[in-house]
């Protein structure tokens, strides 16, 4: 009797998936913030299984990560996909201080100037965001242009350079502080998945910045240097307005980084923009071109284009820098800044004209250049 009983019970086993394609399945599961594959960053720590119950054991790098569920989610969800998986638990666990102090060192490439997605070597675009002045609609094509780029297939987070303007937080709905881990700045991932790191995010909404240029180059830095970038395929620099210290810091931190200039119709836009794009090409980044927003308003009745503000700024600030126009937004009356409310509908007339922004940025031939500065 007994015998036949654990026969039963190796049958069992055997109908039960294999470790190795357990583990194999895991190898699909990413940590959110960090981005790679939890077998690969050594957090899954035991594998149990039991017929068809298989009990997966992760190290998260702090007690308190508020991305288990999600964690528990996708693990459930990718093993339930392994033949002979019917029931999966997830038990989790905290890695030693000097395990983690490992995996940190290993993300951020140990003591270094600046994280490796900002150096030359690295496949990873650098493309800044610049106005002649605020208003504009800077941060607004900032995002799109990410968006544009992320339905494209790519990969892209957003640096928020804009420190006294910061409104990327607000824009994209996430407020939270960022998760600080030995040192480690991870950025945030927003509602609609897209990924990025402000001084907004320090200071706490509301809360006005009163620092003078050097402390905001340093703050810059350091954003640049601690935090996890990885390697996407594009960083969105929204900078701040004007031709100052903030654009020359950019360019001598990174001196790959290309330049987006943006403009509206009207002629003082377009007058700043020019110096903008000028200071730019001085600071020997490569133009990849001028996009004209709040170009027209359509109308609702007939579709026409109505030039509100009038002005051919575009044209002007493309002519002047021996540039052209990648794009012409529209004016969208609801478009007011707010969470959910300047990321144009995926479709829309506004995010085609981005698509195809996206689409002329990514196939712009990137120079390998020589730091001049
Ligand atoms: N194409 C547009 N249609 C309507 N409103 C817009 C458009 N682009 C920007 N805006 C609005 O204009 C304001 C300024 O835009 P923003 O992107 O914050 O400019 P900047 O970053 O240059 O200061 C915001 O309220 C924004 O929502
Ligand atoms: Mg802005």
């Amino acid at each position: 009797m007994a015998n036949l009983f654990r026969r039963r019970e190796d049958r069992r086993r055997q109908d039960g998936p294999t470790e190795d394609a357990v583990r194999e399945a895991l190898r699909d599961v990413r940590d959110p913030e960090i981005g790679r594959d939890i077998v690969s960053l050594n957090m899954v720590r035991g594998i149990e299984i039991d017929g068809g119950r298989v009990r997966v054991g992760v190290a998260l790098t702090t007690a308190g990560c508020p991305l288990k569920h999600r964690i528990t989610k996708d693990v459930t969800d990718r093993l339930k996909m392994v033949e002979g998986v019917s029931e999966v638990d997830v038990d989790f666990g905290v890695m030693t201080d000097a395990d983690r102090q490992n995996l940190m060192n290993s993300l951020s490439g140990g003591e270094r100037e600046i994280a490796s997605a900002f150096r030359d070597e690295s496949k990873t675009r650098i493309v800044a965001v610049v106005s002649g002045k605020g208003g504009v609609g800077k941060s607004t094509v900032a995002v799109n242009l990410a968006a544009a780029l992320q339905r494209a297939g790519k990969t892209v987070q957003i640096l928020d350079a804009d420190v006294h303007g910061a409104s990327v937080p607000v824009m994209l709905g996430a407020l939270q502080k960022p998760n600080v881990i030995d040192g480690v700045i991870f950025p945030i991932e927003s509602p609609t998945g897209l990924k990025f790191i402000s001084m907004g995010n320090f200071v706490g909404e509301g809360q006005a910045i009163i620092w003078r240029a050097p402390i905001v180059n340093k703050a810059l830095a350091q954003l640049m240097r601690d935090v996890y970038w990885g390697e996407p395929d594009f960083v969105i620099v929204d900078m701040p307005p004007g031709t100052g210290d903030v654009a020359l810091t950019v360019a001598q931190m990174i001196p790959k980084a290309e330049a987006l200039v943006v403009t509206t119709p009207q002629a003082d836009a377009a007058r700043v923009a020019v110096k903008a794009g000028k200071m730019a090409v001085q600071a020997h980044l490569k133009l990849d071109g001028v996009v004209e927003n709040m170009s027209y308003a359509e109308c609702p009745e007939c579709g026409h284009e109505m030039r509100i503000f009038g002005g051919d700024g575009g044209e002007r600030v493309a002519a002047e820098l021996g540039s052209r126009i990648l794009g012409r937004i529209p004016i969208l009356p609801d478009t007011t800044g707010e969470p959910g409310r300047c990321l144009f509908e995926e479709g829309s007339s506004p995010a085609r004209a981005f698509d195809e922004i996206a689409a002329s940025i990514s196939s712009m031939k990137v120079r390998k250049r020589i730091q001049v500065l």
